[in-house]
């Protein structure tokens, strides 16, 4: 997807603060989902609360190039006009996944099975990212899809008139691949079975039995294993999106490291395998609490009150890292505020996201003057706070970052500017707009001094 303004920067002043009652968008994963399952559904789905990013947008444009017929999105609400299960036609283009691992991923397992000639080509991120870990398992159900060097995008995938269902234990744990999985399994003759060696997302198993479709999970002594069956249908639903507790994170973080804040941030999906964050910000001693939980559209909701807090290092416990996997980016600039080290491993899938995020946070914290020492699969992060030191003094200079092509980067350090002592310059921030639309303004208002140029 092309982008109306490349090359945008932020310049943070030091000082701010993050107080307010806001919402932020809605949540990445669920809307990806919802136009999936929406588009090939029996009837009309209505989604509300959908995230108007680019990565949401991207698959939305996907499914209108396969002859889907959508509304919207018109303040967050889009109207599917479902075509079945075996009614997308062939695009006559590649189709542009954009900055969107999610899209790409779960298309290929969604289309590998429906007899289509699809070619899914990304941004120059999303091209360099691994593409193995879908092609393999679905190449074993029997699809063709060919890569790019390295197994990296495009994804060429060949028609084929049936999959097989597949037995599959994941060799790391990743939502993207479970559901590829899951999806070609709605395509495959048989049983297809996932078996999760640690919890992930599970937005998936819970979006598809919103559509009335079963999905069957049981302990193993490998792990959780979720498994369908194909050849059934899906029926259109009513999807209310939460909003997305990845970006709610940003001022999560924000409130608890800055003087004099406190923010609530309203119906955030607090779904158990998201809310990683939220049990490593209470370990680290935030003043953080959950309100008005509730239940809204078989995901579980809630108002998040953040204040100022006091925090402190600590070994981040390994089973939190796929709760928390997107977390971590702003969750090292909460680590570089409190007093004592944090220690995480266990998190190697971080060098696979939009950017390596090990490497170029480290990189960015110690521009900053923070000791953040990168290993293969985690970091360790010594914080400058100080026991007796009022929450939100400056501990470290401002610096000049470049994002990398990462939303998260560029918003992580835009938090990390409320506790420098010198202005953050901070470039490559166009793509905040894949997760995050509106961020720089809601940042302004609720107290951070950040201006746009372009
Ligand atoms: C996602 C799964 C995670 C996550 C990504 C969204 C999803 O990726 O990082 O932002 O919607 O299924 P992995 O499956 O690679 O862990």
């Amino acid at each position: 997807m092309s982008h109306s303004h490349d090359n945008l920067s932020y310049l943070v002043q030091p000082g701010g603060t993050a107080t307010g009652t806001f919402r932020v968008p809605g949540d990445k994963s669920i809307s990806h989902r919802a136009i999936m399952f929406g588009a090939i559904a029996e009837g009309t789905t209505e989604v509300t609360g959908f995230l108007e990013g680019e990565d949401a947008l991207s698959t939305m444009q996907a499914f209108r190039a396969m002859g889907v017929p959508i509304e919207g999105p018109t303040q967050g609400r889009v109207v599917i006009h479902g075509v079945g299960k075996h009614g997308l036609q062939a695009p006559t283009q590649p189709l542009d996944c954009g900055n969107a691992g999610t899209a790409m991923r779960l298309l290929a397992g969604l289309l590998a099975g429906q007899n289509l000639a699809v070619t899914l080509i990304g941004d120059a991120s999303l091209s360099k990212r691994p593409m193995r870990r879908v092609t393999v398992p679905l190449g074993l159900m029997g699809a063709q899809i060919d890569t790019a060097e390295g197994d990296r995008p495009p994804l060429q995938i060949r028609p084929v008139p049936t999959l097989k269902g597949l037995h599959y234990t994941l060799p790391m744990a990743s939502a993207q691949v479970k559901s590829a999985l899951l999806l070609a399994g709605l395509y495959a003759e048989g049983e297809t079975v996932v078996t999760e060696p640690a919890p992930t997302r599970d937005h998936t198993e819970r979006m598809l039995r919103a559509f009335g479709y079963a999905v069957v999970e049981q302990q193993s002594a490998q792990g959780k294993q979720i498994s369908v069956q194909g050849g059934g249908q899906l029926k259109a639903t009513q999807i209310d999106v939460p909003a997305d507790i990845s970006s709610a994170a940003f001022f999560m973080v924000a409130a608890a490291i800055a003087p004099n804040a406190s923010v609530l941030i309203q119906h955030v999906g607090i779904n158990p395998t998201r809310t990683g964050v939220i049990d490593i910000l209470q370990l680290m001693g935030a003043d953080l609490t959950l309100e008005n939980v509730r239940e809204v559209g078989g995901e579980p909701v809630a108002d998040i009150r953040v204040r100022s807090s006091v925090l402190r290092g600590i070994t981040i416990p390994e089973h939190l890292v796929p709760l928390a996997i997107d977390e971590f980016p702003v969750l090292f600039v909460a680590a570089a505020n409190a007093i004592g080290t944090t220690l995480l491993t266990g998190a190697a899938e971080l060098r696979v996201k939009e950017s390596d995020r090990i490497q170029v946070m480290a990189d960015g914290l110690r521009a900053l003057g923070v000791e953040a020492e990168p290993l293969p699969d985690g970091m360790r992060i010594v914080g400058l706070g100080q026991p007796n030191q009022p929450v939100g003094t400056a501990k470290y200079q401002g610096a000049t970052i470049h994002a990398q092509g990462d939303h998260r980067i560029a918003m992580s350090f835009t938090v990390a500017a409320l506790c420098a002592k010198t202005a953050m310059q901070i470039h490559d921030c166009q793509h905040v707009a894949t997760s995050f639309p509106g961020f720089a303004q809601l940042a302004q208002q609720v107290g951070i001094h950040l201006q746009v140029s372009a």
